[in-house]
């Protein structure tokens, strides 16, 4: 089978395409035929500095078949669509190839009528989208319509893969949605997505703006640039809001101490590698139950425009995210 391998840290040319064989599941692991295969930063990023221990295939998310079973799944889900995800944390089968494997419950079934391309963009966006907005003290710990009801979610950057994916998250379970963005193209892919209210962070006083919209403040800010945006964070928290970051777009940040302790905010940083697997298997049982409502979409009429590239461009799909795509690169295995 065509594979996408690179056996060595580096740039985009370290990407070669092989002839692999067709990979055996292990026990408890299940077999998928490769349709569509995302990017995520993640990926080139590991590319560039997480060692390979042999043939490395990069990507952790893409959607497929299942067209084998090991000891232990039930051979009822040969057959099943599914969507990936962390296909290749700690694991050398990523999904730039015709098959890869992955622990049974990392394959999720992909609802009735939903893409390969939409299932290929959901594990690294949406199950940490939904991580940010269930670490709110108090809960929810999965979301569902009505369960962010009451609370104001500010998402910062909602045109990127992350931002969109909260956005529409939020929205269906209930949350009024504000987004900041960087220009009018991003402020109209954000309310594609669903936000109630887009506020431009280049040419307004966002935390004026934002406070002019909820007074009361925001409960929940899932945030892309905590160095950036620490200070606007304080600014518009309602008491006891969270801030979940999950970028480093600086080493460190600060944040104001006294505004933190006099609205009791809690500054909250996530890894979804690390978080535990019981909180990503709600998260996923979410964001299909989402997709199945129809209420999670990609394309363009979602605010996710797509980026495709076939599988023996990889290297240049992986250029593209790190060059800042806007919107969802994905790989069309198959057709390849
Ligand atoms: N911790 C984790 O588990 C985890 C999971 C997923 C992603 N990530 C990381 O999160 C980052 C984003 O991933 P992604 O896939 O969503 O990337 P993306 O699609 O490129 O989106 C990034 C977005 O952030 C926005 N942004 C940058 N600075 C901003 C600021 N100061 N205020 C508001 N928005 C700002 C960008 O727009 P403008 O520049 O136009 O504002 C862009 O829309 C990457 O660094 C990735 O590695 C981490």
């Amino acid at each position: 089978m065509k594979a996408i391998t690179y056996t060595s840290n580096g740039g985009p040319e370290v990407l070669t395409l092989t002839e692999r064989p067709v990979p055996e599941p292990g026990a408890g692991e299940v077999r998928v035929r490769v349709e569509v295969s995302a990017v995520n930063p993640t990926d080139w990023k590991s590319r560039e500095g997480t060692p390979p221990t042999g043939h490395q295939v990069p990507n952790q998310d893409g959607a497929g078949v299942i067209d084998a079973v090991g000891e232990g799944v039930p051979a009822e889900r040969v057959g099943q669509r599914v969507w990936l995800f962390e296909s290749a944390y700690q694991r050398p089968h990523g999904t730039a190839q015709e098959y890869t494997t992955v622990p049974s419950r990392q394959a999720v079934e992909l609802p009735e009528g939903a893409s390969f391309d939409l299932g290929a963009g959901l594990g690294v966006p949406a199950l940490t989208a939904h991580r940010a907005l269930t670490l709110a003290d108090g809960g929810p710990h999965r979301l569902a319509p009505g369960a962010l009801s009451g609370r104001v979610v500010l998402v910062a950057g909602g045109a990127g893969a992350v931002g969109n994916a909260a956005i529409q998250l939020a929205r269906w379970a209930g949350a009024t949605v504000i987004s900041t963005v960087s220009g009018p193209e991003k402020a109209a892919l954000a309310t594609a997505a669903g936000a109630h209210h887009v506020v431009d962070y280049r040419r307004q006083d966002a935390a004026a703006e934002i406070r002019g919209i909820v007074p009361d403040g925001v409960h929940i800010v899932v945030e892309v640039a905590p160095g950036a945006n620490a200070d606007l964070n304080a600014k518009v928290a309602a008491n006891g809001a969270l801030i979940a970051f999950y970028a480093n777009d600086q080493d460190t940040f600060t944040a104001p101490v006294r505004p933190s302790m006099v609205a009791n905010l809690r500054w909250q940083g996530l890894l979804l590698y690390t978080v535990p697997a019981a909180a990503k298997d709600l998260g996923a049982a979410a964001v299909t139950e989402a997709v199945a409502a129809g209420a999670l979409r990609g394309g363009p009429e979602a605010g996710l425009p797509y980026h495709r590239f076939p599988l023996e461009r990889t290297a240049q799909a992986h250029e593209a995210v790190r060059d800042g795509a806007v919107g969802k690169v994905l790989i069309d295995v198959r057709a390849s």
